[in-house]
């Protein structure tokens, strides 16, 4: 059976467009099931409605409190048999409720080489801080904020006559290739969480190559 995502976004929703090509072209196979942002207001809610997906709108502020939001997002997403959750812009902590009812099935993707710069604006913290070269991360979500296991990461390098915003841009470009084969490859299975480290059974499998003389 194919694969069913569920994606929260808060925003533009870039990185959900990038999984819809992904999808499209046949790159990665799984379907999104359905689209949740927290805003009314989210672009991105437009990309899932051209695309002929469910979209939901989960506010958080009619919500009591973090447990009650998280409950009704894992309503939501069993509604739809989600099976791997992806966060794409998505911009509140989920807390224990959300986590344990998802363990080992959230991704999220953060412009930064974690744990480099956690946080918002990951971007300006890493060119203010003067980097030489930065990224973004895709890595599974934990109780801690974007500190769980790392699946994969690209560098970005800064340049000379770089701006917060260029930098930014370049490292977006990245996040657009880097998510979709991130979710190829956890959906691909094979793979366990050593410590915190994301290993691929093919990888530790493989017996080394021997040369004979
Ligand atoms: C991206 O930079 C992503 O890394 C971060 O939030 C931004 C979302 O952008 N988590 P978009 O909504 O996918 O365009």
């Amino acid at each position: 059976m194919t694969p069913r995502l569920g994606v929260l976004i808060s925003g533009r929703g870039s990185n959900l467009q990038s999984i819809l090509h992904a999808i499209e072209r046949d790159e990665l196979d799984a379907r999104v099931a359905v689209v949740i942002a927290n805003r009314a207001d989210a672009g991105g809610l437009a990309h899932a409605v051209n695309a002929g997906i469910p979209t939901e709108v989960l506010e958080h502020r009619r919500f009591a409190s973090r447990a009650d939001y998280d409950r009704a997002l894992v309503e939501v997403l069993r509604r739809y048999d989600v099976g791997l959750v992806c966060l794409a812009g998505f911009m509140r902590l989920l807390g224990p409720v959300f986590v344990a009812a998802f363990r080992n099935a959230i991704l999220n993707i953060h412009p930064s080489l974690l744990p480099a710069f956690p946080g918002v604006d990951a971007q300006r913290q890493a060119f203010d801080y003067g980097v030489a070269v930065a990224g973004c991360t895709v890595h599974f979500v934990t109780e801690e904020l974007d500190a769980g296991p790392i699946v994969s990461q690209a560098a970005v390098p800064v340049r000379d006559d770089d701006t917060a915003a260029s930098l930014a841009a370049r490292i977006l470009v990245e996040e657009h290739s880097l998510y979709p084969a991130a979710i190829a490859r956890v959906l691909r299975g094979e793979w366990r969480i050593e410590g915190r480290r994301f290993v691929t059974d093919a990888a530790a499998g493989s017996a080394p190559s021997t040369t004979s003389e």
